[in-house]
């Protein structure tokens, strides 16, 4: 049902035009959504009633029928919570769950309409299960290309890290679920993340249960890494989830600076801080560094164990109260006290979801070559496929998580506690059959990659002159590892460069987690097309056979560079109990600007079947009298009875950024502008960062103005000495550009301040 407020704004976008959701949903879907200030008083009413001895309980999980359980408390009618994984679907191998599109590929569409649509699809999904906290989204930074989690993640720029941050704790909570940011913070990589955590003795010896320290400054941490999760209490996130490694040298979750200091103290976050699964080290200084709940159970710090420490003064019982208001006010805030489902992990909530995954997963693909037009498939020149790769087809060990790496197959998504095992998954091999049948086309194949004599033969059968054959490679990680290279699974270089030594219209398509070294094969003139199908979730089959056949124009982007040489990214997996982050906020197309390094693709980039041309470059102070302005609309699509910009001002629309955008192509597509801003030297920053964007969808011939708004923040720095966020005096460069490349820029101007 569809309130009365809701704004539906339709925009045509694939060519048929018949599978567009491009709808805008402003506001909940009519739960019981209350400020933080009523939430937290029915919090505080609530821990009125409980014992000291309940109250010390509440500090640490339970065990039950989720990941996390928070105890219940019949005498008040109060049934617990369910804490479940993961950022892309109802996971932990329950049944009955979509397993949507990761975080990298939602990522890589840049477009916030659908970011919030997929979000409110995973948040009706956690809903339906009756799960109260879902476990994501995820929002560390892609800074070491190899880390195992990147594909969870949102990419490597802080700013659309938290754009996609913002838009997913909206769309789950809007839902009535609350949505949990993590891991809190600078846990951008695997290796040594919780030595000792399997072995309970080391839990009580703190000499083999310390995971390295990422050791990084105060500007690289407000600018950098802090920025999503800030954007993410702004959105009005109700958890946060503390992460296993240290920050300069004292542990995440005990963490008094990070904890108390910045999360609590400058964001002026009223919610929860639960631990990482095993991430929680200590009982009293836990307490007293700002963690709320230690998950999944306490009993070694908190939970009954902390209630000696509150008898003897070590925590002030305040304290203890201070820490269930925070867990049960999120409760409060969403309405879970009024009609929320039953559990039951298994129930199918998946309503008509397949929808909104499909579009994801077609947005989120990048072409990044084609060559004289390569792409999309013309049925009436080109009637013979040949598709080669294990990644084409399904794992011969059905949808385990662990399972891809041994058994190649069309991956949906990485593995870990972020993997959802999918209701099903659409492999490309099966739909390219469907799209083949439809437009009389031949299809020939060969997955199994290690077969020569298959492979071989191949390019002697009747027909094969004229083929287009496409290369199927993979990339696959997890959490708990990082990855070895940044090479494709089983072969995949050599695969690629046996085809296109025989095949002269050779289309690779790259199924990876994130970063991969293309280099053994990128310039073969015989490679003449190259679509990044990413991280796509179980819809993956169809979204990739539309857009070769042509039925959906690909506007992906890359979220992260890619380079040509893997020690060109600067930043690497640090194998000591120290990860120096001395790149400052060098990271990424930052740092390959400032260092001068030519990538192969650049941060942002990613082509179209279509052509855009850009004009009128328009800046001016933002407009609040004008409830049509884009400071206006921007404000409304963002506020929620629960959000929590603060009162500094520093998420007000300050300046907006207009052009006009043009299609002057054949086919509908999309582009996504980027504003890039570089600042007076006052404020120290790369020469450039991204500070804007939008995906905007138009027609052949087609004009649209695009607006794009600049808030107090992203014009600021932060001012270690006066810490404080600071507007430099001086010029602002805009750059309206289609990637990070200055040679991609479209409009230039400035404005003073
Ligand atoms: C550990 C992971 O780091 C975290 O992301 C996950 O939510 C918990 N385990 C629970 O499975």
């Amino acid at each position: 049902m569809v309130n009365s407020h809701f704004i539906v704004a339709v925009l045509l976008v694939s060519f048929t035009c018949t599978t567009s959701i491009h709808s805008i949903w402003i506001g909940n879907v009519g739960f019981q959504n209350r400020t933080w200030a009523q939430a937290i008083s029915l919090a505080k009413d609530f821990v009125s009633k409980l014992t000291l001895e309940e109250k010390c309980n509440m500090t640490g999980g339970v065990a039950g029928g989720c990941v996390g359980n928070v105890l219940p408390i019949p005498r008040l009618n109060f049934n617990g919570m369910c804490y479940q994984d993961s950022p892309s679907g109802v996971g932990d191998r329950v049944a009955h769950s979509t397993a949507f599109s990761a975080g990298i590929h939602i990522a890589a569409t840049w477009d916030r309409n659908l970011g919030y649509q997929r979000a409110a699809a995973i948040g009706r999904e956690f809903r339906g299960k009756g799960v109260h906290f879902a476990l994501g989204p995820m929002m560390n930074m892609d800074r070491n290309a190899r880390h195992g989690r990147d594909w969870e993640g949102f990419g490597a720029d802080p700013y659309l890290s938290g754009e996609n941050a913002f838009a997913y704790v909206q769309g789950v909570q809007d839902q009535g679920v609350v949505a949990t940011a993590k891991h809190y913070i600078c846990n951008e990589q695997e290796t040594n993340r919780n030595p000792g955590f399997l072995a309970r003795e080391n839990r009580v010896n703190p000499n083999a249960r310390i995971a390295y320290s990422a050791n990084l400054d105060d500007k690289t941490m407000h600018e950098i890494y802090l920025w999503p999760f800030a954007s993410s209490v702004a959105a009005g996130l109700g958890s946060i989830m503390c992460s296993y490694n240290q920050v300069n040298g004292t542990p995440a979750c005990q963490n008094d600076k990070t904890l108390n200091g910045l999360l609590k103290g400058e964001l002026q976050f009223p919610g929860n801080v639960m631990s990482d699964w095993g991430a929680t080290k200590s009982g009293v200084e836990s307490a007293l560094g700002g963690l709320d709940i230690d998950m999944p159970r306490g009993g070694d710090f908190l939970g009954s164990a902390i209630l000696p420490a509150v008898k003897n003064g070590s925590v002030s019982e305040s304290r203890i109260t201070d820490m269930i208001i925070r867990n049960m006010a999120p409760f409060y805030l969403l309405g879970q006290d009024e009609g929320f489902p039953q559990l039951d992990l298994d129930r199918d909530a998946s309503g008509n979801n397949y929808i909104v995954n499909r579009e994801v997963a077609a947005a989120g693909m990048i072409l990044l070559k084609n060559t004289n037009n390569a792409l999309p498939i013309n049925p009436s020149t080109d009637n013979m496929v040949y598709v080669y790769g294990g990644a084409a087809g399904q794992s011969d060990e059905g949808y385990r998580s662990g399972a891809s790496q041994q058994h190649i197959g069309a991956l949906y998504q990485g593995g870990g506690s972020g993997f959802v095992d999918p209701a099903y998954g659409i492999d490309p091999l099966s739909s390219l059959m469907h799209k083949s049948r439809d437009n009389h086309v031949q299809i020939r194949y060969v997955t199994n990659q290690n077969d020569f004599g298959a492979i071989n033969s191949s390019f002697h059968d009747r027909g094969f002159t004229g083929a287009k054959c496409l290369v199927f490679i993979s990339a696959f990680s997890s959490e708990g590892a990082d990855r070895h290279d940044l090479y494709s699974l089983d072969g995949g270089e050599n695969l690629v460069q046996i085809v296109a030594a025989n095949c002269p219209k050779t289309i690779v398509i790259v199924n990876s987690v994130a970063q991969l070294n293309l280099e053994p094969w990128i310039d073969h003139p015989n490679v003449v097309g190259v679509l990044w199908s990413g991280m796509p979730g179980q819809e993956y089959g169809p979204a990739l056979a539309d857009i070769l056949f042509g039925d959906y124009n690909p506007g992906g982007k890359l979220v992260f560079t890619l380079a040509k040489k893997d020690t060109d990214f600067g930043t690497d997996i640090s194998t000591t109990m120290v990860s120096e982050y001395t790149e400052g906020v060098f990271l990424d197309y930052r740092h390959f600007e400032q260092k001068d390094i030519t990538p192969r693709y650049y941060f942002g980039f990613g082509l179209s079947y279509t052509t855009f041309t850009f004009s009128q470059l328009d800046i001016s102070k933002s407009n609040n009298e004008n409830k049509q302005s884009a400071s206006a609309q921007y404000r409304q699509t963002r506020t929620r009875s629960y959000s929590n910009f603060g009162s500094s001002g520093l998420y007000d629309p300050v300046y907006e950024i207009k052009f006009t955008l043009t299609n002057t192509g054949k086919v509908n597509g999309s582009e996504v502008p980027q504003l890039y801003l570089g600042f007076p030297a006052e404020a120290q920053q790369p020469r450039k960062v991204l500070r804007g964007f939008d995906r905007v969808y138009l027609g052949p011939g087609q004009s649209k103005q695009v607006s794009l708004v600049l808030t107090q923040k992203d014009i600021s720095y932060w001012n270690v000495v006066k810490q404080q966020w600071i507007v430099a005096p001086g010029d602002y460069t805009v750059w309206i550009s289609t990637s990070a490349n200055n040679a991609d820029v479209k409009l230039q101007s400035s404005f003073h301040e």
